[in-house]
């Protein structure tokens, strides 16, 4: 069994990127501008949004932080999208989700500029990326995507299973899958919760990706020898003997499925550091291959 370091991989990318700068900066060139907005103060956000600006000075990049309260208007926000699209400055900007109950979501992803839209949630990049044309990928599934690549995972004629069908991962993670590239060209089943003999197609997958939110759910039962296992499952899950009080689970029974597998994730330190990390690439492609520049 090979254990997939994402916390290693994320690193190792990480000061590629920060190579990379360093060379832009060398040559008098302006280094790449990421933006946040972040709405509120959910504390989950509040982390992830900590963490990005964390990794954009890692790569020696410049990043704002646009904070407002809950009470924000979607007016008011689409105000700010609409400066941020027009700042020449700003190579790629994020609005953290999820956003208050009052202000519509795709209202908001339909206003940023497909161009600078680093999370790739907009649906023209959607569309761009599954009909295989150069656009901005969801993190977490291109994350993915890499952690296959650096650890040469064999995907050619393999069966995916994904678990999971949210816009920011399992549909994506579907396309990328069965696209024609490498890693890709996979045979690739999406099972959700309506699915009803989710442990028989487990089994009879070579790659398993579980995105259901469910720490736990995927059991050594559900595996066949030889898989190799992606977890994205964060579920904060009550630990009396950590002081925050919580830690993170997986949807993968880690303990008893990994022995069974070829290549498993673990959680945390697997999928996790590689989302943040794909965020850092789609900022730098945005500044230097703009695709659609
Ligand atoms: N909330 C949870 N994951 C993400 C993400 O990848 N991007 C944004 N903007 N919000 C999120």
């Amino acid at each position: 069994m090979t254990l997939i370091d994402g916390k290693k991989t994320a690193a190792e990318i990480k000061s590629e990127i920060a190579a990379e700068v360093e060379e832009m900066k060398a040559r008098g060139e302006r280094a790449p501008h990421l933006a946040a907005i972040l709405v509120g103060h959910d504390g989950g956000s509040e982390t992830y949004v900590a963490n990005k600006v964390k990794a954009c000075e890692e790569c020696g990049f410049t990043s704002s932080l646009i904070r407002f309260e809950d009470d924000l208007t979607e007016e008011r926000l689409i105000e700010e999208i609409k400066r941020l699209n027009e700042d020449d400055s700003v190579d790629g900007f994020i609005v953290q989700l999820p956003l208050p109950r009052h202000i519509d979501e795709q209202n908001i992803i339909r206003a940023i500029d497909p161009a600078k839209d680093v999370d790739g949630f907009h649906p023209i990049n959607v569309g761009r990326m599954s009909i295989g044309l150069p656009g901005f990928v969801s993190a977490t599934p291109a994350g993915i995507m890499q952690l296959l690549k650096r650890y040469g995972v064999e995907t050619r004629g393999k069966h995916a299973v994904v678990l999971g069908r949210s816009n920011i991962v399992g549909k994506p993670m579907a396309t990328l899958l069965m696209q024609k590239s490498n890693p890709g060209n996979c045979t690739v089943t999406v099972c959700h919760s309506a699915t009803p003999n989710i442990k028989e197609i487990c089994r009879q997958a070579d790659i398993i990706v579980a995105a259901l939110g469910q720490p736990g759910f995927v059991t050594e039962d559900m595996v066949k020898p030889g898989a190799t296992v992606i977890d994205v499952g964060t579920t904060r899950v009550p630990d009396a003997s950590r002081k925050s009080g919580w830690r993170l689970r997986g949807d993968v029974d880690f303990d008893n499925v990994a022995e069974k597998c070829e290549f498993i994730t673990p959680v945390p330190g697997g999928v996790g550091p590689m989302t943040i990390c794909s965020l850092m690439i789609n900022t730098l492609i945005a500044r230097k291959d703009n695709p659609y520049k």
